[in-house]
């Protein structure tokens, strides 16, 4: 095959995938099609760029791309193995789930798998309502948990607007408001779900306290709480899962995105011990042909070893820290531009002065070498998780860029 470049490239997405997305894509001068991908790089098709990946898919590729060990347990799990039948009962399945009882919060204990995310949350949302028998889901104003059927309707208008009618009973509340939710649960609601920190919203830190109230209102009710730890578990945060620095356990806990280090789809809905009690009537209620599939399963294994390694969790601590320290340099130096950074671990979001600060910082780090988005849902903020394996000189790499944008944009809005 003879080497394509990146503009046959666009012309032929734009004139078979989506002539719009290549648009919006070129209009903002990202003109990219990704290449060979290593560690925390990835290069265009020609290899004449070069970006440091602080986007990492929302958590995708925590260790970055190609993970040596990772890669392998692919490699040879197809030596052997393909996606199994779904149907049956499996070793894979059962070794993965096995694994992820034991390292998710309290009594967690079964997992039901999926493909997506957005497919995951509708799992979590569809056994709430299995299990309770009632209608109502409780979810943050201005969240995101995925573009399928109960993820879209739980997240923000923007996204769920055109597609109407919804299915009903879907109902939103200010995120970390205690107050607005207690008014809001009641004997109809099956069930709370929140993103633990919603990273298109923003990345808001909750209140130290806000959880704990959270499970307090959803136990009088008995309505299910529901945590989408997407972006936010595996690591990310410093602790296995998000909810782990609130010390609360979800009944529901979901997770996706780098579960399998990038380089297989595979999601899990992982339920408390009750929520079962809802399948025995009728156990292949629920399937998914690709959900759980087997060399998924063998992927995801040998991700978690890497990061329930002893020193894996201490040493994202350890980076979090330097970043802080870093990052606060930063908005001293920078005050009219950087006026805000929202971290918890390598969970991260800077807030910029100018309403449009995120998608201009966005462009800016990418001319400069580093890919870090903007939140969709908040325009000041952009998203920045940086890969959770970098290392001491990539990290500088990332604060030098930062700096180096941060007194473009400063100049910028002057
Ligand atoms: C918090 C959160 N939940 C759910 C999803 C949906 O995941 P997927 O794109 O795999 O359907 C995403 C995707 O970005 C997400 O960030």
């Amino acid at each position: 095959m003879t080497e394509e470049h990146t503009k046959d490239v666009f012309d032929r997405y734009a004139r078979f995938v989506s002539p719009y997305k290549a648009e919006t894509w070129s209009g903002y001068g990202i003109d990219f099609v990704m290449g060979r991908r290593e560690g925390v790089y990835v290069w265009n098709l020609e290899g004449s760029k070069r970006l440091l990946n602080c986007h990492v898919n929302g958590g995708t590729f925590n260790l970055g791309h190609r993970h040596p060990a990772v890669t392998r347990a692919l490699r040879e799990g197809a030596e052997s193995l393909d996606i199994g039948n779904h149907h049956f009962v499996s070793a894979q399945r059962a070794t993965l789930a096995e694994r992820l009882a034991a390292i998710t919060p309290g009594d967690i204990q079964y997992t039901i798998f999926g493909v997506s995310g957005g497919e995951a949350i509708d799992t979590a949302i569809k056994v709430a309502r299995g299990y309770t028998r009632r209608p109502k889901i409780i979810s943050a104003l201005g969240a995101y948990h995925g573009h399928t059927g109960f993820a879209l309707a739980a997240g923000d208008a923007k996204y769920r607007d055109p597609f109407g009618p919804l299915p009903p009973g879907f109902v939103q509340v200010p995120f970390d408001d205690a107050d607005a939710l207690a008014k809001v649960v009641d004997g109809d609601t099956a069930a709370v779900i929140f993103e633990t920190i919603p990273a298109t919203l923003g990345m808001p830190m909750p209140a130290p306290g806000y959880y704990a109230k959270a499970r307090e209102i959803c136990d009088r009710a008995g309505a299910q709480l529901i945590v989408d730890e997407v972006q936010t578990g595996l690591g990310r945060t410093g602790k296995m899962w998000g909810i782990d620095c609130f010390d609360v356990v979800p009944d529901i806990l979901v997770t996706g995105k780098g579960l399998s280090g990038g380089l297989y789809p595979i999601t899990a809905t992982c339920l408390r011990p009750h929520l079962m009690d809802f399948f025995r009537a009728d156990p292949f209620i629920h399937v998914s042909t690709f959900g759980g599939a087997e060399l998924g399963c063998v992927v995801s294994l040998a991700m978690l070893e890497v990061i329930t390694a002893p020193d894996f969790l201490p040493a994202v601590r350890r980076r979090a820290e330097w970043y802080a320290s870093r990052l606060e340099e930063l908005r001293l130096k920078h005050p009219g531009a950087l006026v805000e950074v929202r971290q918890l671990g390598l969970f991260i979001g800077l807030r910029y002065a100018h309403p449009e600060g995120g998608p201009l910082m966005t462009k800016l780090c990418y001319d400069a070498g580093m890919f870090a988005l903007y939140a969709n849902n908040d325009h000041r903020v952009q998203q920045f998780l940086p890969p959770l394996v970098i290392n001491d000189a990539e990290a500088d790499e990332t604060i030098h860029i930062l700096d180096q944008c941060l007194t473009t944009l400063q100049s910028m809005i002057a």
